[in-house]
């Protein structure tokens, strides 16, 4: 059985757990300090885990207790000690209530301070994993910035490019391919301007760069799990574990001569996180 000073200890180490939480969250909403927020997060912890030790340690009453089953007495005497028990009985749930409250209080508080770093991991991805940086009009440029004619790429000839004013956007980087005269990818032909085609450099399997062209074959390769894409079948996987086209970009020819995308991608260029699970 809990004596009132053993019931206050218990109260006093959740207390410390909610002050501490609240001490958390308010250090962390005014910048945060690694080291403060280390030790208010112990404390915290720490006195959830000192009040349960202490409330354990005394739930369970020492050696053996055997209750005497018998009748009611009738006794006097015999009674008060009956109502006597009884008190003491629901004292002592006055006190487990008392501290059970004081528990859910730590831990809401501890559970409370604990959703504020969610602030810190930044601004969410919204659409962008969607879309690149190609749009409508956009020229290719080189890695240099140079936009590209299409005269400058000779059969079979394959270029690396970017979206003008974007050279470093990773998921934008393109091949781009010039398919010798009399080779045709079947199928509607928008994609294409004046022999060249363009196919994302990011590998649908893992990401790598798929930097290979091997002209005989017209397929492109990726180093990192030697996925082939056949080129002529709009870059569909023909080996390795590669399960997903290459996303085609649609291309066009400006006024002043120079290469550009019709569009962004139709559909989301690397490995294809948006449709796990389909089968
Ligand atoms: S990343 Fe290209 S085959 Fe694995």
């Amino acid at each position: 059985m809990k004596t009132p000073a053993q019931t206050k200890g218990i109260a006093a180490a959740f207390g410390v757990s909610v002050l501490s939480s609240i001490g958390l969250a308010v250090v962390y909403v005014q910048g945060g300090q690694t080291q403060l927020e280390g030790l208010l997060l112990g404390l915290a912890l720490g006195g959830i885990s000192v009040g349960l030790v202490m409330w354990a340690k005394h739930l369970m009453s020492e050696g053996e207790v055997v209750e005497a089953r018998e009748v009611v007495p009738l006794q006097t005497d015999e009674r008060e000690e009956v109502a006597e028990a009884y008190e003491h009985g629901a004292e002592e749930i006055g006190r487990r209530t008392f501290l059970s409250k004081w528990l859910a209080g730590a831990l809401g508080a501890l559970g409370l301070a604990a959703l504020f770093p969610i602030r810190s991991l930044g601004v969410g991805p919204e659409d962008s994993l969607f879309h690149t940086a190609w749009r409508p009009g956009t020229r290719l440029v080189k890695a240099d910035g140079r936009p590209v004619r299409p005269s400058e790429l000779p059969p079979n000839g394959v270029l690396t490019v970017f979206p003008e004013n974007h050279t470093h956007d990773a998921d934008s980087q393109t091949m781009v391919i010039r398919l010798p005269t009399g080779d045709q990818i079947p199928g509607p032909d928008e994609f294409s301007a004046e022999g060249l085609v363009a196919f994302s450099k990011i590998c649908t399997h893992a990401g790598c760069p798929v930097g290979l062209y091997q002209t005989q074959t017209r397929q492109l390769f990726c180093p990192c799990h030697q996925s082939a894409f056949d080129v002529l079948e709009h870059a569909k996987p023909v080996s390795g574990p590669a399960t997903r086209p290459l996303p085609q970009l649609p291309l066009g020819v400006d006024n002043e001569g120079f290469v550009i995308a019709t569009s962004d991608y139709p559909e989301p260029v690397g490995p294809g996180f948006w449709d796990r699970g389909r089968g």
